[in-house]
């Protein structure tokens, strides 16, 4: 069997939605039920919510059901891999203590992932030092894309935009150091694979980083994590149904995927195309044409036959969309059709685990007992390698009694 171990998280600050699909959920599927590893565990991490939610407990708090219904509604199955919530593992803040020792604040400074989130939230405002106002949080999905903006930020002076300090005296540390604990979520299950958005590479290379200091200080012990990007590059990246950057509840651009046919065709029948495509005849654009971007991330061959027999490939659509004559609205209902193709069972399965509630917050409780026994041998690994395993370690406690015994009072 592989010795891979598949390790990933989402944020509990709202349902997830069709970008979270086709960035992640979609996939962790196909790994799920190609077994092909040796343990897979899919978590909630509440904690790293609270670093920029801590004035909102109540959020995070409601949305760890909702998230684990999008999870089994998904097809993420408990009998197969380990569903668990992240608080729950006190190993995790443990871990996460010790790898302060190994990183920086130059190097957490210049990830651009944190940099870009600090300044989505205003936290790099010096007026919101004292709690005056707070970032809501809201904006995990946010409008800036870090990878875009890596290049622009490297070598920069660390202001923003507005010519605040980026790193201001009004950033939580708890925020600013979130990348330490996200590197101790991988590394104590000694994950191989991550999969995960092209927004989360900044955290892997950290990891990475983090395993390879700490292996070089105090012996072999932690694993080298992998990201695990989607191969479709229309799924990399879902564009709100604005066309606006990422789906983000707070541009209220998302299509939920626990949203009825009826909400998702309306949503779709609002989506941003071409603007210069006025009358049909026009000759229209593909590229930025939301719909279009969508079609790339869930239109299958076998769509054309059930919804749109008059085409035979999305190539062809598209061909006649540029060269004028085909109109919006009739590649809308295609968009609509697949898109509520694809979530009437991903809804019919959320219905069904919405009946038993307790019992959902009892799986998760069980994943959870579970995922704690694995990071504890980890932290075990760890106590060991960092010389901190005194009550365990009897030939240390037996050359103390020598030693002592030596001295002449
Ligand atoms: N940072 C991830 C997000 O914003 C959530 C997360 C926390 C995560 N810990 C993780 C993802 C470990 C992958 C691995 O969605």
């Amino acid at each position: 069997m592989s010795s891979k171990v598949i390790l990933t998280g989402d944020r509990p600050t709202g349902r997830l939605h069709i970008g979270h699909y086709v960035g992640s959920l979609r996939g962790r599927v196909e790994i799920q039920n190609a077994m092909d590893y040796k343990d897979m565990f899919v978590f909630i991490a509440d904690a790293q919510a609270l670093t920029d939610n801590f004035d909102n407990p109540e959020k995070v708090r409601q949305n760890i059901i909702e998230v684990a219904l999008d999870y089994l509604s998904v097809g993420l199955d408990p009998n197969k891999i380990t569903i668990f919530v992240q608080s729950m593992i006190p190993e995790l803040t443990e871990l996460a203590f010790y790898y302060m020792n190994l990183v920086t604040v130059a190097r957490l400074q210049r990830n651009p992932t944190v940099k870009s989130e600090i300044q989505m939230r205003g936290f790099s405002k010096a007026d919101r030092a004292e709690g005056k106002e707070q970032g809501t949080g809201s904006m995990k999905q946010g409008v800036v894309n870090p990878v875009q903006k890596q290049d622009a930020s490297e070598g920069s002076s660390g202001h923003g935009e507005d010519n605040q300090p980026v790193f201001g005296s009004g950033l939580p540390v708890g925020f600013f150091t979130y990348p330490i604990s996200q590197a101790a979520d991988i590394t104590a299950f000694k994950a191989t694979t991550v999969p995960a958005g092209e927004d989360q590479k900044p955290m892997i290379e950290q990891t990475v980083e983090i395993v390879r200091k700490f292996n070089s200080i105090y012996g072999q012990t932690l694993v080298e994590p992998d990201i695990l990007l989607p191969s479709n590059s229309a799924c990399l990246r879902l564009p709100g149904t604005d066309g606006k950057a990422k789906m983000s509840k707070s541009l209220g651009n998302c299509i939920y995927l626990s949203e009825s046919a009826e909400e998702v065709n309306k949503k779709v029948m609002g989506m941003y195309t071409d603007p210069l495509h006025i009358s049909i005849n026009d000759p229209g654009h593909i590229e930025g044409n939301t719909v279009f971007t969508y079609l790339d991330a869930f239109c299958r061959q076998e769509h054309f036959g059930l919804y749109l027999p008059e085409y035979a490939s999305l190539d062809e659509l598209k061909a006649h969309y540029q060269r004028g004559g085909l109109g919006d609205v009739k590649i809308k209902k295609f968009l609509g059709k697949i898109l509520n193709q694809e979530l009437e069972p991903i809804r019919e399965r959320r219905k069904e685990f919405e009946k038993d509630i307790p019992e959902v917050y009892n799986m998760l409780q069980k994943g959870s007992r579970k995922a704690r026994e694995v990071a504890a041998s980890t932290m075990d690994d760890v106590r060991r390698a960092m010389k901190i395993n005194y009550f365990e370690d009897k030939q240390l406690i037996a050359e103390q009694a020598e030693r002592f015994k030596q001295q002449k009072h």
